[in-house]
């Protein structure tokens, strides 16, 4: 796919536990040129207590604390926004950083989700909070993953087909 970059100064900004959502996002910064933040949750969830701690987080829509804590988008026309899904919600630290964003007031904005297949309200709880911090929505996606890591070829071409139609002039 070409590469754009002059059109749209693009941001993509996600956690990503496991890796996935940070293939995800590395696949759209390659092709857009955009910059890329992965914010770190300092809980450091282990294999034990990401499930005993992270997803009763997650339900109670808990905000973690992360790092970098504030993310300014002044330099840029287009935020991409990522997350996993955990039980069917934003991660804490995908919480935080949307928490943090600066400047994020009329910026365009792209959510992106990655699970197992059952993402439950992510996207919806990501486009809101997205737009109480004054962002534009532009719209809302999901690429699943297989246990083998393997990705959902057709949601990840609708995906970047959504990128490239925000970098058109
Ligand atoms: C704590 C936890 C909860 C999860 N909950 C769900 C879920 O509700 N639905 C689902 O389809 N996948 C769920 N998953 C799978 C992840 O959403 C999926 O593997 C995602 O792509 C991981 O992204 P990452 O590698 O960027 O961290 C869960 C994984 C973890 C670790």
């Amino acid at each position: 796919m070409k590469r754009h970059t002059a059109c749209m100064r693009t941001i993509c900004i996600y956690h990503s536990q496991t890796g996935n959502t940070h293939f995800v996002m590395e696949e759209l910064a390659g092709m857009t040129g955009a910059g890329c933040v992965r914010v770190v949750d300092r809980a450091r969830y282990g294999k034990a207590t990401i499930f005993l701690l992270g997803v009763p987080r997650a339900l109670s829509g808990s905000i973690a604390t992360v790092d970098p804590t504030e993310i300014d988008v002044q330099d840029y026309d287009l935020v991409i926004l990522g997350t996993p899904v955990w039980a069917g919600r934003p991660t804490p630290a995908a919480r935080a950083m949307i928490e943090g964003i600066l400047n994020g007031s009329e910026k365009k904005v792209l959510v992106v989700c990655t699970s197992r297949g059952e993402p439950g309200d992510t996207a919806a709880i990501m486009a809101e909070r997205a737009t109480a911090k004054g962002m534009s929505l532009i719209s809302s996606h999901h690429v699943t993953f297989s246990a083998d890591g393997s990705r959902n070829n057709e949601e990840m071409t609708a995906l970047k087909k959504a990128v490239m139609d925000c970098m058109e002039p």
